[in-house]
């Protein structure tokens, strides 16, 4: 065992063949940290496919482990250990072709220190320049630019220099704390470990000496105590544990802690890391601890020190990294896992997204996979946060797709937005289920979707009719007549059509909640706003209609011209032609329009409501 005495999280960024794989496999090689059956296999590989002439060829080491890791879709970054006599090291290496910013934000989130890679062939590519800007992004403050590939270009001060210049340059704007170039060559170990007699001009340490030696503050240890609740556990009746992982500073028994957002506190009375009590634990560790009052607590909460704690909110700027094909839209809602707890968030409005060559700001509506944008975030329950900048578990998220579970963004919180402080649901004396009971009826949502032309406005006119004339108070909203006036700004972009749900959404629930029996007629093609429809209202109450007409059939009806333009290309994004349609998987009420009329289609769906108790017959 070697005497450690701290230990240092860098990740490696670069893009592809710019000797990222060698130069790790160097560190590893030389720090003694592989194994030796490792050794043979690269020995016995370097001679069969190596391209270093028989030499020990270090790429074929990283790669060989990268390709195992490949085949699990899952672990996109792979985290090596090694260690010297001075220092333990734990380094992410995140594979650098454009799609991989995902591996890029995982690695970066809980990295001090990024080695970005520049090929001294090449200089500094978009790529370096959005590795840098990621890395500035999640927190990083210091970087090594490890200048790569010198032997290629006769180790010649003047391209170092140059491209030294070009990065400080465009750097300067990043707010680092430091920036330190090394040019080297990983396969021939210059400047790796040891100081190169090829580069006698240059004056700094090889890059190992300077790991080793690189300042990193600001240990999670020494700050306030934070520990997101995972889970809750109660094997016995006189035994409640909060387990969880401890993100920063330390608790320790008899220590007074705050149950957030509730903000009720007690003392601690038992603290165990695996079945052993502990004295205290800290930052790093898991931990279980048993409070000295039974308060309620669950999943998500967080247990703060009780000096200084974190906000708690519902609204904030964001910054968004974007790591999906479909692009974010503003208004849809995704699931947003922060800590250990999940909310559903909504983007709006996008202010702005960032050239990463230029760092200019551009406008844009929605973000496309790659893209990094800043926006405004609602969520629709207070959250225990801090900024990233200060906390990194309390103030980085990821976004996950409702429908496929897919994640599909990371971002970092800035601040809270405080309109939403100021502003609180104002209960009345007059209720929703009074104003029910006035006009004898439970109020519900109709919600009629499918093709422009398939038959949802004529079924819906025709279920109104029969409403009324059973006492029912209803009302009808219409695509076509919501988009002459309140949705009168939006379009047929994926971006517009989800505005357009979400507000029609909105103003159904008010109606729902005026005591209204709402019929709700619109094309509405995305699952995700239909969900989210659907979760705005109570159960119960909202029920889905899907009024399912072959494209044929509607195209051959017709009664608009709109499919005769959008085939003749003088309508864009037309539903079922160039604008999908996502049909319901589990609809409440399926009317399949090929083989009952519009009359009998009405008729069902009013038998529906009253077998559901929405109406008397
Ligand atoms: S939605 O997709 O956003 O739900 P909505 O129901 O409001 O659409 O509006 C659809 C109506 O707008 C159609 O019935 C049709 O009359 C008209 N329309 C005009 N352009 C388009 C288009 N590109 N795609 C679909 N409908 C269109």
């Amino acid at each position: 065992m070697r005497a450690q005495t701290t230990l240092l999280r860098f990740m490696t960024c670069g893009s592809v063949d710019d000797g990222k794989s060698t130069l790790i496999g160097r560190l590893l090689y030389e720090s003694k940290a592989l194994f030796d059956d490792q050794l043979t296999t690269l020995a016995a590989d370097s001679a069969k496919v190596g391209t270093r002439g028989g030499e020990l060829d270090f790429a074929l080491l990283v790669d060989g482990l990268a390709a195992e890791r490949e085949q699990g879709i899952t672990i996109d970054v792979a985290y090596r250990f090694f260690s010297t006599d001075r220092r333990a090291f734990i380094v992410a290496d995140t594979p650098g072709h454009e799609q991989y910013t995902r591996n890029m934000v995982t690695g970066a989130s809980t990295a001090d220190v990024a080695v970005i890679l520049i090929d001294a062939r090449k200089g500094v590519l978009t790529q370096t320049r959005r590795h840098s800007y990621l890395a500035s992004l999640l927190g990083i403050r210091q970087v090594i630019v490890a200048i790569n590939k010198m032997d290629l270009v006769e180790y010649a001060r003047e391209v170092f220099a140059r491209i030294e210049r070009d990065y400080r340059e465009f750097a300067s704007r990043l707010g680092f704390d430091s920036i330190t170039c090394i040019p080297l060559s990983a396969v021939d170990g210059a400047n790796v470990i040891s100081r190169s007699t090829a580069t006698p001009w240059y004056e700094g340490p090889p890059l190992l000496e300077y790991l080793e030696t690189i300042h990193v503050a600001d240990e999670p240890a020494s700050r306030q105590f934070r520990l997101p609740v995972q889970g809750v556990i109660h094997p016995s009746a006189d035994f409640r544990g909060l387990t969880g992982l401890a993100v920063s500073g330390r608790v320790s028994v008899g220590d007074v802690v705050r149950v957030l957002p509730v903000g009720t506190s007690s003392p601690v009375a038992r603290i165990l890391v695996g079945t052993q009590d502990v004295k205290s634990a800290m930052a790093g560790q898991s931990a279980t601890i048993v409070l000295t009052h039974d308060l309620d607590v669950s999943r998500g909460d967080v247990l703060v020190g009780a000096d200084g704690p974190p906000e708690v909110a519902d609204q904030f700027e964001a910054a968004i990294v974007w790591l999906h094909e479909a692009p974010m839209l503003p208004g849809r809602s995704y699931r947003l896992k922060i800590g250990t707890r999940t909310v559903m968030a909504t983007v709006a409005p996008l202010k702005y997204k960032v050239n990463v060559n230029t760092l200019e700001h551009v406008a844009a509506r929605t973000l496309e996979l790659n893209d990094i944008g800043v926006c405004g975030l609602e969520l629709d329950q207070p959250i225990v946060y801090e900024p990233y900048a200060q906390n990194r578990d309390l103030g980085g998220f990821i976004l996950i797709d409702r429908i496929t579970q897919n994640t599909v963004g990371a971002g970092i919180l800035h601040f809270a937005l405080r309109r939403s402080q100021n502003v609180r649901w104002q209960q009345f004396d007059v209720t929703k289920e009074s104003r029910a009971e006035c006009n004898g009826q439970r109020p519900c949502v109709l919600w009629f979707t499918g093709l422009s032309g398939a038959g949802k406005s004529t079924i819906a006119n025709l279920v109104e009719k029969r409403l009324q004339t059973l006492g029912a108070r209803t009302y009808l909203l219409d695509g076509d007549n919501v988009r002459r006036g309140l949705n009168k700004d939006l379009g047929f972009t994926d971006a517009d059509r989800v505005e357009n749900i979400r507000r029609v959404a909105e103003v159904a629930k008010l109606m729902v909640d005026a005591g209204l029996i709402v019929l709700v007629s619109f094309i509405s093609p995305f699952r995700a706003e239909r969900r989210m429809a659907r979760d705005l209202m109570a159960e119960g109450e909202f029920f889905e209609v899907f009024v399912d007409t072959p494209l044929a059939d509607a195209e051959a009806r017709d009664r608009k011209g709109l499919y005769r333009k959008a085939r003749r290309g003088e309508l864009r994004n037309f539903t079922g032609i160039d604008s999908p349609y996502e049909a319901p998987e589990a609809a409440d009420v399926h009317i399949d329009t090929t083989a009952v009329g519009p009359e009998q289609a009405a008729e069902s769906i009013v038998d529906e409501l009253i077998r559901a108790g929405n109406l008397s017959g």
